[in-house]
């Protein structure tokens, strides 16, 4: 069971600059929600029940966010504004918070999750990808297959040539309808992409992908890529892609944002939020 995720938001946002410097992507209004609130909702309606957010201490502004906030709920019960205290945010178990003291990489901020993870499979939901589900949510498509084969599932999106580059890529067998059996992957390939499957911000992982990152530590320079380890992890156990039937947004691109609040304000309507 799949019950536990990570959530890294400790990146610096460099392509959202200059609102980045003050306002965190993860925190980009859609709607009147931040966009980390959607993607906390979509751990929780796929079933997760414990939630370890990688930040910085640039990112308090999260932690506030998911914060009670009881000077605010006592005001609004004087004001006779009930109502309103129950869409403020406060999740139904607490988030437990770790910093990630200097921006080394997906890699390494994933890694500070060891000791919450344990010996455990786990999920890990990136915040700027919002994926909209028409039925089951990305997350929960990828725990259901994980129940079947026991084994670390990467969500996957087929991605048109010219923006492959803005993501992992990875190749494999078809085993059954939108399921490979992974055999390569690669970050970001400037040319001669493995295939046209897009890593999505979503996985599970088997505990095994912690200690090889615990191994390989964070480089004095550069960034420890997720990427490289799951490229370790695949001499050691299998790994599957999934396709994932959501449509994916990666808010740190601005036209995606903005497509993502059009299709907001469309969906306001018939969408409780
Ligand atoms: P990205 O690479 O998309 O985010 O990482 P970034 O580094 O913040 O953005 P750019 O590329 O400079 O514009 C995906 C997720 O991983 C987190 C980010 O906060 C983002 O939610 N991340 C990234 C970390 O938590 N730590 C890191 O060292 C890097």
């Amino acid at each position: 069971m799949v019950k536990k995720a990570i959530i890294p938001a400790a990146g610096y946002g460099t392509r959202g600059l200059p609102i980045t410097k003050v306002i965190p992507k993860e925190m980009f209004p859609i709607g009147l929600k931040p966009a980390i609130h959607y993607v906390v909702e979509e751990a929780i309606e796929s079933g997760i029940e414990q939630i370890l957010m990688i930040v910085s201490k640039r990112k308090n502004i999260i932690v506030d966010y998911f914060d009670e906030s009881l000077e605010l709920e006592a005001f609004l019960k004087r004001e006779n504004k009930q109502h309103l205290i129950e869409i403020v945010p406060v999740p139904t178990f607490p988030i437990h918070y770790i910093r990630q003291s200097y921006a080394k990489g997906l890699g390494d901020a994933i890694r500070l999750g060891k000791a919450f993870i344990g010996d455990e499979p786990f999920a890990v939901l990136l915040p700027d990808d919002i994926m909209l589900s028409e039925k089951e949510p990305a997350l929960k498509q990828l725990i259901d297959q994980f129940n079947t084969y026991k084994k670390t599932i990467i969500g996957v999106k087929e991605v048109e040539k010219s923006k492959l580059k803005y993501y992992g890529v990875i190749s494999g067998e078809e085993v059954s309808k939108g399921i490979f059996k992974i055999d390569n992957i690669v970050e970001k390939p400037s040319e001669h992409a493995p295939s046209n499957l897009a890593v999505t911000g979503r996985y599970i992982f088997t505990p095994e992908i912690l200690s090889l990152l615990d191994l390989k530590k964070a480089p004095a320079e550069g960034e420890l890529q997720l990427t490289d380890a799951i490229k370790e992890l695949l001499f050691r156990e299998e790994c599957y892609g999934k396709v994932v039937n959501s449509r994916r947004f990666d808010i740190g691109l601005h036209g995606d944002y903005v497509k993502l609040i059009n299709e907001f304000s469309r969906i306001n309507a018939k969408r409780k939020y």
